[in-house]
């Protein structure tokens, strides 16, 4: 959704905002702009669309000198809630006749209060934004310094913000601070960033200070200071990003949702390292913080996600049963807490995100822990709201994941859940000989993704089969279940066919009427003990016309089949994963066809910060 980014150092900002707001661009947004600090004055341009309509307009705009003029500026891209997508609308926005700017990430929910009482004062707003009302509330607030203002307005705000503020009396400062919208500064050789996410700024520095909700930093080229709205000092450690600037870049890939398919195997590697332990035939996972003795006493597992991550728990559901024995059930997180769940301190509640920032799946992960439950994080992105509010929880490793379309961090989740389920199984009825079955079959993840990037060609060429088709099905039953949810995803916002996942055995309880000749139909009838079943459903969708993609197991057969995709032989529940990186495939080579925006599909964005 949105992002921000800030300058303040030596080099001329303009450069360094642009390139930043490019970086942001896979969270998906409407609009950008930047407010730049010249000399004793505040400079603004915005555009409606593409950071590179941006650009352009800031060539038409000033001399290429004028753009290497030193100066400290902030930037955001806008993904509409308050207003549609317009240059008024756009940030950043202004207070005391452009003397100060604020950018700005997350919802001000009582800015219709503000609004009103600063109109009664006199204000004319010029945009529909709830963050025009912070950016005046802030001018209010202002008697000479800024930090001070801000702290003063923020003593006033219910929502969420992340925020950078310049003005135009205070050359070389920017302002930040950050309550439940993530901010990152980044510590230079005389020059500091700030950016709602490290992607914007790992060009210039790997050295980073994550702020805390309730952090008000003022940030300068060389020193960043930051207190708390009760202005009591606050010291934070500046760490080093756990990856590197080309973590970042396509790599010579097409797109950035290839380059993170086929960095699948190196992900799974990582999520693996140091968690098998083979010879007992379990995981060790440090971040799931409790006692074997613990762990025992958990009597249910309540798996919590949105989209992708949902599905990933879809696949935990079936794991946590039937390799530890414990009931255990996905919810939407959207609904959690709307549904007064009954939760108590014996449930384990595992929240599954792959940016650690869903807004539905935060609210559930408040719920649950105001509820009493133990409830564990399973993130991708180190530090993010989930991983900070959960405490305790498990990191995929899967690294940077920018295409909009999430792929290695959904198998990344499931390779994580079978080693949660396989270390609570160990501790329960699950032997040591089927623990070092299932442990070795974990193990072999990178060779069995692998071997389906291999036949990457072969995806590509049953790609053609979409060509022309508005609506497709994905079949599949136990965990390939969920893979057919996922599958049918991914299609659906990579390529815009209209894609259902269905159970294979509720096909015919309905949706079997859309079937037409031709209509694609993704069977996942994999070896396992409803092959034969799944057969059968795809059997009843065959004698409609419909065109059958099978993905089955490596050496089996595929009667009447119009495309097999095939997959190594593994355990069924581990099955999951190459299945899906094949389904994966799949969905980009249509796109691909079809000549989508594969990285950044329209309407989305990365992280969903928004209820
Ligand atoms: O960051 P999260 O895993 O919490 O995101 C949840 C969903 O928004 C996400 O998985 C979404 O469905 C992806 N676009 C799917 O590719």
């Amino acid at each position: 959704m949105c992002g921000i980014i800030g300058y303040v150092g030596g080099a001329p900002a303009i450069p360094v905002l642009l390139a930043g707001l490019k970086r942001l661009e896979y969270r998906g947004y409407d609009s950008a702009g930047f407010a730049l600090q010249r000399g004793n004055e505040l400079v603004a341009l915005k555009s409606v669309g593409k950071v590179a309509r941006l650009a352009e307009k800031t060539r038409d705009t000033w001399s290429s000198e004028a753009q290497r003029t030193p100066c400290t500026g902030i930037a955001h891209t806008r993904w509409a809630t308050h207003g549609s997508p317009t240059e008024p609308n756009a940030h950043p926005h202004f207070a005391e006749g452009g003397g100060i700017a604020l950018v700005h990430n997350g919802i001000i929910e009582n800015y219709r209060a503000i609004r009103t009482r600063l109109e009664a004062k006199g204000h004319v707003f010029v945009s529909e934004t709830d963050t025009e009302a912070l950016a005046r509330l802030i001018g209010e607030c202002h008697r000479g310094d800024l930090r001070a203002a801000v702290i003063a307005a923020l003593r006033q705000i219910e929502g969420a913000y992340g925020i950078a503020v310049l003005s135009r009396d205070e050359p070389g400062v920017i302002v930040a601070a950050r309550k439940g919208s993530p901010l990152v500064i980044g510590v230079g050789e005389g020059e500091s960033l700030v950016a709602s996410d490290p992607a914007a700024i790992i060009a210039h520095t790997r050295r980073v200070i994550y702020l805390d909700d309730g952090d008000v930093a003022r940030i300068t080229a060389d020193h960043v200071d930051i207190i708390d709205l009760d202005e009591a000092r606050i010291d934070r450690a500046v760490g080093v990003l756990g990856f590197a600037a080309e973590a970042v870049e396509k790599g010579g890939y097409e797109h950035f949702m290839l380059k993170e398919i086929h960095e699948q195997p190196e992900a799974l590697r990582n999520a693996l390292r140091g968690r098998l332990d083979l010879p007992q035939g379990t995981a060790v996972l440090a971040g799931m913080g409790a006692s074997p003795r613990d762990l025992a006493e958990i009597r249910r597992i309540i798996l919590l996600g949105c989209g992708t991550s949902l599905h990933a728990g879809q696949v935990g559901e079936h794991a946590f049963c039937d390799l530890a024995g414990v009931p255990a059930g996905v919810q939407l997180a959207a609904e959690f807490r709307y549904r007064n769940p009954l939760v108590d301190p014996s449930d384990l509640v595992i929240a599954i995100s792959q940016s650690g920032e869903t807004a539905d799946t935060l609210a559930a992960v408040r719920e649950a822990r105001e509820k009493g439950a133990v409830v564990l994080g399973l993130v991708n992105v180190v530090g993010s709201a989930i991983a900070r509010e959960t405490g305790r929880g498990v990191y995929l490793h899967a690294g940077p994941e920018i295409s909009v379309a999430s792929t290695k961090a959904f198998t990344c989740q499931v390779a994580v859940l079978l080693q949660m389920a396989l270390r609570l199984g160990r501790g329960r009825r699950l032997s040591r000989e089927r623990g070092i079955e299932i442990a070795a079959e974990l193990a072999r993840l990178p060779e069995l993704v692998g071997a389906v990037l291999a036949r990457e060609a072969d995806i590509a060429a049953i790609a053609q089969r979409f060509i022309g088709r508005e609506h497709a099905f994905y079949l599949g039953r136990g965990p390939m279940h969920a893979v057919a949810l996922e599958g049918a995803l991914k299609l659906k916002e990579i390529s815009y066919i209209h894609a259902e996942g269905y159970h294979a055995a509720e096909l015919k309880h309905g949706p079997i009427a859309l079937l037409t000749p031709g209509t694609p139909v993704v069977v996942l009838a994999n070896r396992s003990s409803v092959r034969d079943k799944v057969w059968g459903n795809a059997e009843e969708c065959r004698a409609r016309g419909s065109c059958i993609i099978a993905v089955v197991t490596e050496g089996d057969e595929a009667p009447g089949a119009d495309e097999v995709l095939r997959i190594p032989a593994c355990d069924p529940l581990v099955a999951t994963i190459p299945a899906a990186v094949a389904l994966q495939l799949l969905a980009y080579y249509v796109a691909r066809l079809r000549g989508c925006p594969i990285d950044q599909p329209r309407n989305l964005a990365k992280s969903v910060t928004v209820e």
